[in-house]
């Protein structure tokens, strides 16, 4: 006699998803996969944060209905997808998980521990969106790191169309086909694959550059709105690199760096003081209401 978990191998679609924290990056990735059809139960450390996890997904939901993405029909289904929890324990029935708390290897790695203590389905992914943290390092953290993958999506996940696929010495091949198939043909997301390096394809790129302009500014070299105006309007950016600092958040740009640092020892992913004062400070750009420019 199969039950339904039998049809769940290692080809078979997945269906039940998810998603630690509901922060900037895990309420956009639950609400892609709620709007793609798929069950989604979404962890967050209280109650409260949970709370404003879903408010976070509704409004962008509205904001898909508001400009046409979307119909309310589609809007009202995605939002019946989706519970949450303040319980890992409950995620023993995940077929894949996506983790997108903090960027600290610390908080991930515990994470990654109790994920693989709760799972029950041995052919579970385990994911993690990590812009910079070693996915061998959250690997090393389970008994299965043949079973763990970087899954990195963009910010804003409902609008970025990429997933960068972060595969370790250890990833199976099964796995990655797996969560390539999941982000392809269920989310409706593009592929690109890298080796396990810090800041994988993207961040190997742009965090320099952020980096740079915020050096720029430090100096004096020119004000943060004309070194985003030149980048606008001289190179068609959608936004220039302050902006999009401010965008991702600057403890995370600061996260980010720290750890690119660390793998490659290159003064260039160095945090410049001015972006350590800044998140000492607070400043930690769009979440906060101020960063290099204030947010109402
Ligand atoms: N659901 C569906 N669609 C949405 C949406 C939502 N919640 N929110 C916005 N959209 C759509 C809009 O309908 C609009 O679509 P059309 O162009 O077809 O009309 C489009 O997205 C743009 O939205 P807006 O007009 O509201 O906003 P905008 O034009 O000012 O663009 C932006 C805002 C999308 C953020 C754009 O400025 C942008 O792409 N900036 C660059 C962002 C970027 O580089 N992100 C990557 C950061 S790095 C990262 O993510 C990795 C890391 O590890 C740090
Ligand atoms: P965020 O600050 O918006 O959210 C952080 C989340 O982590 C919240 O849900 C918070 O409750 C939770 N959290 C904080 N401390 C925790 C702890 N000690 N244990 C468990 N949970 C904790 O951050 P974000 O921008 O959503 O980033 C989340 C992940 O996504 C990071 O790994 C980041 O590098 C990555 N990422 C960020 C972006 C971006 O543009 N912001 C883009 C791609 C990937």
């Amino acid at each position: 006699m199969s039950s339904p978990r039998d049809a769940d191998t290692d080809h078979g679609r997945i269906t039940r998803v998810g998603v630690v924290g509901a922060g900037l990056m895990g309420a956009g990735i639950a609400e892609v996969c709620a709007r793609a059809h798929v069950d989604v139960l979404v962890w967050e450390s209280t109650k409260e944060l949970a709370a404003a996890g879903r408010a976070r997904i509704l409004d962008s939901l509205d904001r898909g209905v508001s400009s046409g993405k979307i119909t309310e029909r589609e809007r009202d289904r995605a939002a019946l997808r989706l519970r949450f929890t303040t319980d890992l324990e409950d995620f023993e029935d995940r077929q894949l998980v996506i983790e997108a708390i903090v960027e600290d290897e610390a908080a991930k790695t515990a994470v990654f521990r109790e994920l693989d203590q709760v799972i029950d389905d041995p052919q579970a992914v385990l994911a993690s969106n990590t812009s910079s943290i070693p996915i061998m390092k959250l690997g090393t953290a389970t008994t299965r790191p043949e079973r763990v993958i970087g899954m990195h999506f963009f910010n804003p996940v409902p609008v970025l169309p990429l997933v960068e696929l972060v595969s370790t010495l250890e990833t199976g091949e099964t796995v990655r086909a797996r969560a390539e198939d999941f982000a392809q043909q269920v989310l409706g997301k593009q592929v690109v694959h890298s080796a396990d390096r810090s800041g994988a394809v993207v961040n190997a790129l742009l965090v320099p550059y952020l980096l740079s302009a915020i050096r720029m500014s430090e100096s004096g070299h020119a004000t943060p709105e004309d070194i985003d105006r030149a980048m606008v309007l001289g190179c068609a950016h959608p936004m220039g690199p302050l902006s999009l600092a401010d965008h991702v958040g600057l403890d995370t740009v600061k996260a980010i760096a720290d750890s690119m640092y660390a793998e490659f020892k290159e003064p260039l992913y160095s945090p410049p003081p001015l972006l350590l004062r800044m998140v000492e400070a607070g400043r930690l750009g769009k979440k906060s209401g101020h960063g290099f420019y204030r947010y109402a």
